[in-house]
């Protein structure tokens, strides 16, 4: 006796649905001819047998397939296939034959989110899990679910969690010089900046950004329609002098700037003093808000980190930061702290699709704040990562010694921005990815889509692997 369709006759359910199985199991051992229109069915006890259930249950699952019209009932003969497959599943066959696919209407990014697993990850600035300090947050976590009748199990707060907007508000006021007016707990910095990008920008509009740049931030732009308008970045930061000329040719498009001034991404170069009032002037005169995105601050190694354009308290500057970098990427949560009336935009803009942040994780962030611990945690993170920044300019130092790489020590972040004279960004990067080191290239990060920079993480890796990694980098350089 052959087999039909094995499929599992489990049901979540258990044993009352275990007939849907069967009926299941039977109907695709006919739409795929394993039993042909006309031909006559196993006897019940043999279907009994060979699904392993009771014959009771193998007729309810026969009854179901007359009922659809799959089989007919032979009197004394037993059960046979139906010459014709039933009308709604043939409606279904011609629906499949001429269905050619989703129509997409909005763009999404062509990046992917995940890390590879690769020997050397140098083309992601991710902070470093084994720095989490695991026992503190899962006491944190505990704290929080051991509250009787707490609050955050049923009451959704649009805004997220008002503890962790007010542990987030006094941190940004002590150590970042920025009070915000008012703020919005996001999923992550992205989430803030594709919320500004959909209440912001219509089909059409410009956003000015640094060229090369981070391209999650231009890909949400882009999905809402706007076009991208590269300004050079040089070592003092975004050019304000092409800024201003793409303003004035651009004049009534440009409707959003978007800047990373603490340490620009990709080359980490700090915005300096005197373009940071020009860049404030220039966007108040003009009536084009700022979206500043501060997303490592605390990273900054040479004396304090520069203010935030936020800490001016101008009104157009909308500030976006997150806990990706502090604590590690898969904490989705960010802020956005900007005027209420385009908060509450973007909460009811959000409404239509995340709705509010994670309670939970938000309630154990803002006990862990309150604590100390996280403080304590970023100081530690920062000591590390500068050590880190030393031994990883130690190690490219030999490079540029041989005249194979250009680059300034940073001041802070997590990686380096190096170029490679005479070297096309592509095909280095391709080249060292076939010997294990992924790097971010300057052809994937900027819209010119080439260039000889790349950038060069540092601070998720032992400076021993980050130096084999420079070592194997320069090895394919050389050929
Ligand atoms: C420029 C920039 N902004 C923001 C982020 C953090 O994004 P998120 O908070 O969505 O993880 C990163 C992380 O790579 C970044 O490089």
């Amino acid at each position: 006796m052959r087999f039909l369709h094995p499929r599992t006759t489990r049901s979540v359910n258990g044993r009352r649905t275990r007939y849907l199985g069967i009926a299941s199991s039977l109907r695709e051992s006919i739409r795929d001819g394993q039993l042909a229109a006309g031909e006559y069915l196993p006897s019940s006890r043999e279907l009994s047998r060979q699904y392993q259930v009771h014959r009771h249950t193998v007729l309810v699952a026969l009854d179901t397939l007359l009922s659809e019209g799959w089989v007919v009932a032979e009197p004394r003969r037993g059960y046979r296939v139906c010459p014709q497959v039933p009308e709604a599943q043939a409606k279904r066959d011609r629906g499949s034959a001429v269905f050619r696919g989703f129509r997409i209407v909005r763009a999404g990014s062509s990046l992917p989110a995940s890390v590879d697993e690769v020997p050397y990850p140098l083309h992601a600035a991710l902070a470093d899990p084994a720095l989490i300090p695991r026992r503190e947050l899962r006491a944190a976590y505990a704290h929080v679910l051991e509250r009787p009748r707490s609050r955050i199990f049923d009451q959704l707060d649009d805004r997220g969690l008002r503890e962790l907007r007010n542990a987030v508000s006094v941190y940004l006021r002590r150590v970042r010089a920025v009070v915000p007016e008012d703020l919005l707990l996001t999923h992550g910095s992205q989430e803030a900046i594709s919320l500004v990008a959909q209440a912001l920008l219509a089909p059409g509009d410009g956003v000015a950004m640094e060229e090369p740049g981070y391209p999650p931030a231009r890909d949400a732009f882009r999905a809402a329609g706007a076009e991208v308008l590269p300004i050079p970045v040089d070592a003092q930061g975004l050019s304000i002098e092409h800024l201003r000329a793409a303003l004035d040719k651009q004049k009534s498009k440009v409707r959003l700037v978007y800047v990373t001034p603490t340490h620009q991404y990709p080359t980490t170069v700090s915005l300096s003093g005197t373009r940071r009032d020009e860049l404030l002037g220039l966007t108040l005169e003009r009536g084009i808000p700022i979206l500043e995105d501060d997303y490592d601050h605390e990273y900054h190694y040479r004396g304090s980190p520069p203010a935030p354009l936020a800490a001016s308290g101008a009104p157009h500057v909308l500030y976006v930061s997150t806990f990706s970098k502090l604590i590690g990427p898969t904490f989705r949560v960010g802020w956005i702290a900007a005027r209420p009336e385009l908060i509450d935009a973007l909460v009811q803009l959000r409404r239509t699709s995340t709705r509010a942040n994670d309670a939970v994780t938000a309630a154990a962030l803002a006990d862990w704040m309150q604590d100390g611990g996280f403080e304590r945690h970023v100081r530690r993170a920062r000591r590390c990562y500068a050590e880190r920044c030393a031994a990883a300019v130690d190690s490219l130092e030999l490079l540029r010694q041989d005249g194979l790489i250009e680059f300034q020590a940073p001041s802070g972040g997590m990686s380096i921005w190096a170029r490679f004279p005479g070297i096309d960004s592509e095909r280095l990067a391709a080249r060292a990815r076939e010997r294990g080191v992924l790097v971010a290239p300057e052809y994937l990060l900027g819209v010119r889509g080439r260039g000889n920079g790349v950038r060069l993480a540092f601070a998720r890796l032992a400076p021993a692997r980050f130096r084999e990694a420079v070592a194997i980098l320069a090895e394919v350089a050389r050929c």
